[in-house]
């Protein structure tokens, strides 16, 4: 009963959202015939996976409402999603901006719009209401299937519109979106995190857990497959707990059995699981599977369990190396890549080492490495014992060298097989090349032409260049 009436709530948001859309597109038409020219919109995404999601269901509505899709930031409608994940994603953000204040100039009906993880802020949102005037619509990461309405209001408003929400219970399905390659798409499976690591913002501007229906999940997937896409990245903060909130729960990993029988989908793959609570399950029904790509990006943060209990992420080295062992047991092709932070408050010397020593345990084939960052309001923010910078940077360069070494000799141990390939894009530097992706996420250049875009090729390893392949097609 519930979920029924949960389900035409949506429905009516959607028809609703819907409507804003056509109002919009009749302005576009008209401001069009004013000019004589199309109407142009760019948006710009900082930050994760989710984002980038996020950004393609903007461009779908941007689309629909009749802006054409440019790259560049000249133009009359100006989107940049936001991540303040760590500070210098801030800092750029202000950087562009402003920027953008010459280009409004010369276009004075230009509009500026930010969203994103960074506006869920409010010492942001205030330092952009006093020191960048020129935006026009400010929103947050809940309310952002609002967006045709949101731009509605702001064409008929002078004035800086800001509309942001602290949490959301509502998910809204069917609305439009674009994708930015045709074969391949990431589908949202659970908005926000619970899990509340010390040093992370995240659960404070993306909200508490809630995961979409398994329904609609496979629903999205099946119109996507019928749609040309081969590869589908599942995405959530937290992957490993969703379903635990809905009305039937389901497993994470009942859900990729479910996912697995589409057919036609031929790619799974998932970010970001927490190592807490990676059931054995889950790598059960990946080694089984046909589909799932062997990689799991399996973020330590530390290796220090002092440091571990510190940043509350409830498991100590060992229960990390551990899974570590339990996973390459089971799926001995893995490939396991991950995110560590060097710096954070009271990392010794020692804890540092910890962390080194997991690196050379766990072998990653590739990793994530980051400078802490003191996010304001987190937790780690106020704890004794800031690391001084240079510390800092002397740490991380001796792992990153670490790191590099051991993610060649991983990425060498592929040498001369043959495996295969889905072809992403043109190769960037030389287009005799075309860059495709390997199951285990690593990339290969070969030589081939655009037609082999979107498709699955077996392709010969030849040479490891640290982190990714030249090969050859066969
Ligand atoms: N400082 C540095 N890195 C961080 N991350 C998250 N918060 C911070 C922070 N405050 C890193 C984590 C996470 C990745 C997405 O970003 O490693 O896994
Ligand atoms: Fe993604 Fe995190 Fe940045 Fe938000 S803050 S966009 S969730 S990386």
């Amino acid at each position: 009963m519930m979920e029924n009436k949960e389900k035409n709530l949506s429905a009516l948001e959607t028809e609703k959202q819907y409507e804003y859309i056509q109002k919009c597109r009749e302005y576009v038409q008209q401001k069009e015939k004013e000019l004589g020219r199309t109407l142009k919109a760019c948006v710009n995404t900082f930050g994760c996976q989710m984002n980038a999601r996020d950004s393609e269901k903007l461009v779908g509505i941007l689309e629909q409402i009749g802006y054409e899709i440019t790259e560049n930031e000249d133009c009359d409608f100006v989107i940049f999603n936001t991540c303040t994940v760590r500070e210098n994603a801030n800092t750029r953000v202000y950087g562009r901006l402003g920027q953008l204040k010459n280009y409004k100039k010369k276009n004075p009906h230009m509009m500026i719009a930010l969203c994103g993880c960074m506006m869920q802020e409010p010492h942001v949102v205030e330092k952009i209401k006093n020191t960048y005037r020129h935006v026009d619509l400010i929103f947050g990461t809940h309310n952002i299937y609002k967006f045709a309405e949101l731009i509605y209001n702001c064409l008929n408003s002078d004035r800086m519109i800001i509309d942001i929400w602290k949490d959301t219970d509502k998910i809204v399905e069917d609305l439009p979106s674009e994708r930015k390659y045709s074969f391949k798409s990431g589908v949202n499976i659970m908005f926000g995190c619970n899990n509340f690591c010390s040093y992370c913002i995240v659960p404070y501007v993306r909200g508490r857990e809630r995961s979409r229906n398994p329904k609609d999940i496979i629903r999205e997937i099946e119109t996507l497959v019928a749609d040309g896409v081969r590869e589908v990245m599942l995405l959530g903060q937290n992957v490993n707990s969703y379903g635990k909130n809905l009305e039937q729960p389901v497993t994470f990993a009942e859900l990729l059995s479910e996912v697995e029988k589409i057919e036609g989908l031929e790619r799974i793959r998932f970010m970001t699981p927490h190592p807490k609570d990676l059931s054995d399950e889950l790598i059960d029904v990946m080694s089984r599977s046909e589909k799932i790509c062997h990689h799991i990006h399996l973020p330590l943060q530390s290796g220090s369990t002092e440091i571990l209990k510190k940043m509350n992420r409830r498991y100590t080295k060992e229960q990390y190396l551990s899974l570590v062992e339990r996973i390459r047991e089971k799926i001995p092709d893995v490939s396991l890549t991950t995110d560590i932070i060097v710096g954070f408050p009271g990392e010794t010397e020692e804890d540092f080492l910890d962390t080194m020593d997991v690196v050379r345990k766990a072998r990653y084939d590739s990793a994530y490495t980051f400078i802490y960052s003191k996010r304001t309001g987190t937790p780690a923010a106020v704890m004794e014992n800031q690391i001084p910078e240079e510390v800092v940077k002397e740490r991380f360069d001796r792992l990153l060298k670490e790191i590099q070494q051991i993610s060649a000799e991983m990425t060498r141990k592929n040498v001369n097989k043959t495996m295969k390939v889905l072809v992403e894009s043109l190769n960037e530097q030389d287009e005799s090349l075309v860059t495709g992706r390997l199951s285990n996420n690593l990339l290969v250049h070969f030589k081939a032409d655009v037609s082999l875009i979107g498709q699955i090729v077996d392709v010969y390893l030849k040479e490891a260049k640290g982190f990714y392949y030249i090969g050859e097609r066969v």
